[in-house]
């Protein structure tokens, strides 16, 4: 079939969304090029890929089976760059590894204990939210993942890791700073400082405020955990981040651990990769070294 490997990529991605319209944004086309390459693809193979139903578009059973060889196709294709690098750096290699905003503070010395084993591999780290750590692998754009759980059938290999406590946080001189078991109907009349949508931190913890029936008032959204911490130090709010978040904060004196009724909620840590894809050896050097050494990287305050 005289398809082309970028035709492939372009079904892929309007496979993946049902949409032109966010395919072309992800692979920084226009709508009516992504259309185009559709078309001829369909010309190609002689039978309609995708149908229209009202707004929304469909996998015709050809696109269907088209979409699940595609993804064999462009895997193989990534297998063969892996065999390459291998070939041309047999001690090295390169490794593409992303991280949960909120794991960086621990992933970041788990790397460095790495390197010292293996230093002459290549790493490229990426440090983002959960929604963007789905969107790396949906992408096949990274190796190994460490985050929160990912969601059920994506094609994903997650293997859980350790805990992940989070805790309610605030400043030094909170009002509730010395009283012990705080029922969740006090924290009710506190303001929170959130983690933007798309944080696994943020949907954890409306989970379970939800769960207990509790509606908690926020006034300020930040996209980040340190910009979390700093706002609450300064008395904007409480917060609630990864124990794992807040070593030297809690160490210098500040910003508190409330002991609040339930805390800490126990979430877990994830190593996440794409099933069928071909690690290299450093991508399995790098997934036996996080399960053997973890937790020597890990401090909690
Ligand atoms: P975050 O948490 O998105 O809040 O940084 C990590 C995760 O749940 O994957």
């Amino acid at each position: 079939m005289n398809v082309t490997i970028r035709q492939l990529q372009i079904f892929e991605m309007v496979a993946r969304h049902l949409s032109f319209t966010r395919a072309a944004a992800e692979l920084f086309l226009t709508q009516p090029a992504v259309s185009m390459q559709i078309k001829q693809f369909e010309e190609i193979a002689g039978l309609p890929l995708f149908e229209r139903l009202g707004r929304k578009i469909y996998l015709t059973e050809a696109g269907e089976e088209m979409y699940r060889l595609s993804r064999e196709i462009t895997s193989r294709l990534y297998e063969a760059e892996v065999i390459f690098d291998e070939i041309k750096w047999p001690q090295g290699g390169r490794l593409l590894v992303s991280v949960a905003s909120t794991v960086q503070y621990f992933a970041i010395r788990l790397l460095a204990g790495f390197c010292k084993e293996y230093p002459k591999v290549n790493i490229n780290l990426k440090v983002t939210n959960h929604k963007g750590l789905i969107q790396l692998l949906e992408n096949n754009e990274t190796d190994i993942v460490l985050m929160g759980r990912p969601p059920e059938g994506l094609d994903l290999i997650a293997e859980p890791l350790m805990e992940n406590p989070l805790v309610v946080i605030a400043s030094p001189c909170h009002h509730l700073k010395d009283q012990k078991n705080i029922p969740l109907d006090e924290l009710k009349n506190e303001v929170f400082l959130m983690r933007e949508q798309g944080s696994g931190t943020r949907t954890s913890a409306e989970r379970f405020f939800a769960k207990n029936g509790i509606r908690i008032s926020t006034n300020m959204e930040l996209n980040n955990n340190g910009a979390i911490k700093l706002g609450v130090e300064e008395g904007l709010g409480l917060g609630i981040v990864s124990h794992h978040t807040i070593d030297s904060e809690v160490k210098t004196g500040r910003l508190i651990i409330l002991d609040a009724q339930f805390f800490p909620v126990v979430r877990t840590w994830y190593m996440v990769r794409r099933e069928g894809k071909r690690l290299s050896a450093v991508g399995t050097a790098f997934e036996n070294f996080v399960r053997k050494e973890k937790l020597r990287f890990v401090r909690l305050p």
